[in-house]
């Protein structure tokens, strides 16, 4: 993979990185994308009608199944090499502070060793309750095998479902986490925008903050999405194909 002489001469002086994912930074993990058509159970639906409070409310067994299954799968994968590569680079002496500040909702960047990481849509291990939000702590078995429908456990405050911690469409974002995500990358000088389309906002609206506030921004993706023109370097490629040769072309510091 040839780099710009920009881009090589932007890694190795980034002092201050962050990097904005979705789903496509975990899909060589085994996670299955937002929009990737699914199988198996649900394959009439698609996840966008799953996860809405509207789907919810018609029926809390059958989108509590679903939620149990993709979190499954996310407790059997591990990060990738782009994950491990972003990790390692902000462990090196000399290296730059990375802020990540994820749409997905599992936990391979913190596993790779990442830190901060910011989950603007939730986080798979943080159920609360649906009408008082106290989060919910009690172990929750998750199957291994697809099941169309399970109960969700009941809050002992209040007697209300407790729901999976994710925004659904629709729902507003968690705002301190926002904040966190918006500071992240104003006062970054390199911004990677790994795995998203860029159409579910306000998250998609990050690249162009960053290019206002100054910072050189990169893409990697393998095909054309609503970030690509808001951003200095399209690299068409796979996360983890992309990411340990941008952390090799960032040299030692
Ligand atoms: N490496 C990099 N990018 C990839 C890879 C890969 N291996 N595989 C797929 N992609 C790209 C796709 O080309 C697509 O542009 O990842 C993107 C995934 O897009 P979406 O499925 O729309 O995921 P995302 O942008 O994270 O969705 C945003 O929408 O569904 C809601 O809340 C959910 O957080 C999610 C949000």
């Amino acid at each position: 993979m040839e780099l710009p002489r920009e881009l090589t001469s932007a890694l190795r002086s980034a002092e201050r990185v962050a990097v904005l994912s979705g789903a496509g930074m975990s899909a060589e993990s085994g996670v299955p994308t937002f929009r990737d058509a699914q199988t198996g159970l649900w394959e009439q639906y698609a996840a966008e009608d799953l996860a809405t409070p509207e789907a919810w409310e018609r029926d809390r067994a059958f989108v509590w199944a679903w939620y149990l299954w993709r979190f499954g799968r996310i407790r059997h994968v591990a990060p990738n090499a782009g994950h491990r590569a972003l990790a390692d680079w902000a462990r090196r002496s000399s290296g730059p502070h990375i802020g990540v500040v994820t749409q997905n909702v599992d936990d391979l960047h913190e596993r790779a060793g990442s830190n901060p990481v910011v989950h603007l849509h939730g986080s798979v291990a943080a159920y609360r309750c649906e009408a008082c939000a106290a989060p919910y702590d009690a172990p929750i078995h998750l199957p291994d095998e697809a099941v169309h429908r399970i109960e969700p456990p009941t809050c002992p405050r209040c007697g209300h479902s407790v729901r999976p911690g994710v925004v659904w469409f629709g729902e507003m974002l968690p705002m301190d986490e926002w904040h966190r995500g918006v500071e992240i990358v104003e006062q970054a000088d390199l911004v990677l925008v790994v795995g998203t389309s860029g159409i579910v906002h306000p998250a998609a609206g990050l690249p162009a903050i960053a290019r206002a506030a100054g910072a050189r921004v990169v893409e990697v993706n393998p095909v054309d999405t609503e970030v690509s023109d808001v951003a200095h370097h399209v690299l068409r490629e796979t996360a983890a194909a992309a990411l340990p040769v941008l952390v090799a072309a960032a040299g030692d510091g």
